[in-house]
């Protein structure tokens, strides 16, 4: 199985989790890894490249920090240029069916934020939920995303053992779709 890190940080060398993420899996031989920032700080997205890109891997990991409840920028730009119709969903687009689709998140705010009684209110799982829409149109299968949450302050012995719980969540190869 191949897999390809889409790893979005728009200041990637002033990060401590995402950077030391994205380290981490270079050195996974079956791993892709593609700072997104780096290769379009312009925004101007090769969309052909990105597009073979994606068709040579079975295993799409976004792997970005949470703004705004959201994704970086860059994330939604890839989106909204790479997931062309008659490519990504159409009656002919079906060059995504049956890859998967997982993410990696890391928040700022911890769990026990983002729940009813939390002062997040929402769920992880709800905000999400564009990616799932996304995957699910483009017959995607959505795995178990991974959460790193309460990140301020953490130490780097906690950043690097977070980082192997990523990689060893990501390679995952027996890893059942997620419902609606
Ligand atoms: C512009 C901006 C928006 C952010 N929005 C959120 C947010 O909505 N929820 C949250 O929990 N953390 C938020 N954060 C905190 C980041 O998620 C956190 O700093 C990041 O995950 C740490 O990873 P890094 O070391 O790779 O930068 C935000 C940070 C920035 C700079």
């Amino acid at each position: 199985m191949k897999t390809l890190v889409i790893a979005v940080h728009p200041t990637m060398s002033q990060s401590r989790i995402n950077k030391a993420w994205k380290e981490r899996m270079q050195k996974e031989e079956s791993v892709t890894v593609h700072d997104l920032y780096a290769a379009y700080p312009d925004f101007q997205i090769d969309i052909e490249q990105e597009q073979k890109l994606v068709q040579d891997h079975d295993r799409i990991v976004f792997q970005f920090p949470l703004y705004w409840y959201s994704t970086p920028a860059l994330l939604k730009q890839w989106q909204d240029a790479v997931l062309t119709y008659g490519w990504a969903y159409g009656s002919e687009g079906n060059k995504l069916h049956g890859k998967e689709l997982l993410l990696a998140i890391s928040t700022g705010g911890p769990e026990e934020a983002y729940q009813r009684d939390g002062y997040n209110y929402y769920s992880i799982s709800e905000l999400i939920k564009p990616l799932q829409a996304m995957a699910n149109l483009t017959g995607m299968k959505f795995l178990k995303p991974f959460l790193f949450q309460g990140v301020m302050g953490i130490s780097d012995e906690q950043i690097e053992h977070g980082a192997e719980e990523y990689v060893a969540h990501a390679l995952n190869a027996s890893m059942e779709p997620i419902g609606k």
